[in-house]
């Protein structure tokens, strides 16, 4: 059922007293934390919020401090009315859109900073991404004081970075990470999807692919470095431009694996394709 009652607000003085008006019946929260430009995958954790609380909170927030000085922040795409009447056909009760001043007042000072499993992975190519990411994070969470917030596994690393800095600062909030939502094709759904011209488009596809493909590959034993550089031969000979990285890593703390021993581990890749940076990552099974 749609809701027309929608409360979009601004400030972190007035998302907490919409909070608080929701509190005082007694009512559980969840956020669901986004840069806007929703699509089908930023529902989804919008869905499993609702699993998991009363009241829906979505933030939309194009953070400045996560974009690399040649990265696409002027260029990302803002797009909060079709946002918004997505927020309002999943009932979303209250949608926080606080501006960049307010998010870093004049004389902001502070970071948050996960160190040892942010190196790796997307931390070698945006060395400055998780810092702002877990600034960003820690504010919003610190603002809205959620029950629980939904975060996308696509973005795994991004997810352990929060569960670290949950954890590490005593934020009382339960972090639930939700699947990666797909096209029919197997593409993770990604706002950047949009700069894939059609061409590309169609070769985006093979990087889930070749992830599941690698995956099915992988048993108690092997070792995983020749199937991987096979794996990236074949990515750039569909046409990926670079690939930034193509790794098996343990689940938890994100050490590098170059023998599969059975643990809890992610085939992890970020390459490029035009325009557009993909990253995706499966479980081994
Ligand atoms: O995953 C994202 O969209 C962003 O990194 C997040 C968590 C909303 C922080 O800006």
């Amino acid at each position: 059922m749609e809701n027309k009652n929608i409360q979009v607000v601004r400030t972190v003085a007035d998302l907490r007293s919409a909070v608080a008006a929701f509190r005082a019946k007694g009512k559980t929260v969840a956020l669901v934390p986004t840069m806007g430009n929703l699509h089908d995958g930023h529902l989804s954790l919008v869905r499993e919020a609702r699993r998991h609380a009363d009241v829906v909170c979505a933030t939309i927030f194009v953070n400045p401090t996560q974009f690399g000085p040649t990265e696409d922040f002027d260029s990302y795409p803002r797009t909060f009315d079709a946002d918004r009447a997505m927020l309002e056909s999943e009932s979303v009760e209250i949608v926080y859109t606080p501006t960049v001043s307010e998010m870093y007042p004049d004389g902001f000072a502070t970071a948050v900073s996960v160190t040892g499993i942010t190196d790796c992975l997307c931390g070698q190519a945006r060395p400055t991404h998780f810092q702002g990411v877990a600034t960003v994070v820690t504010k919003l969470l610190l603002q809205a004081l959620p029950d629980v917030a939904v975060f996308g596994e696509k973005d795994f690393q991004q997810l352990q970075v929060i569960r670290r800095l949950v954890t590490d600062l005593d934020i009382p909030v339960e972090i639930v990470g939700s699947a990666t939502w797909r096209e029919a094709d197997g593409l993770a759904m990604s706002s950047r999807n949009r700069y894939l011209s059609d061409r590309e488009r169609a070769i985006a596809p093979m990087l889930h692919q070749c992830l599941t493909q690698l995956a099915t590959k992988i048993t108690p034993g092997t070792d995983v470095c020749p199937l991987i550089e096979e794996a990236i031969k074949a990515l750039v000979d569909a046409g990926f431009a670079k690939v930034d990285y193509l790794e098996l890593r343990k689940e938890c703390g994100l050490g590098l694996l170059s023998q599969y021993q059975g643990e809890e581990a992610r085939l992890f890749v970020a390459a490029h394709l035009g325009k557009a940076r993909l990253i995706d990552n499966v479980k081994i099974r």
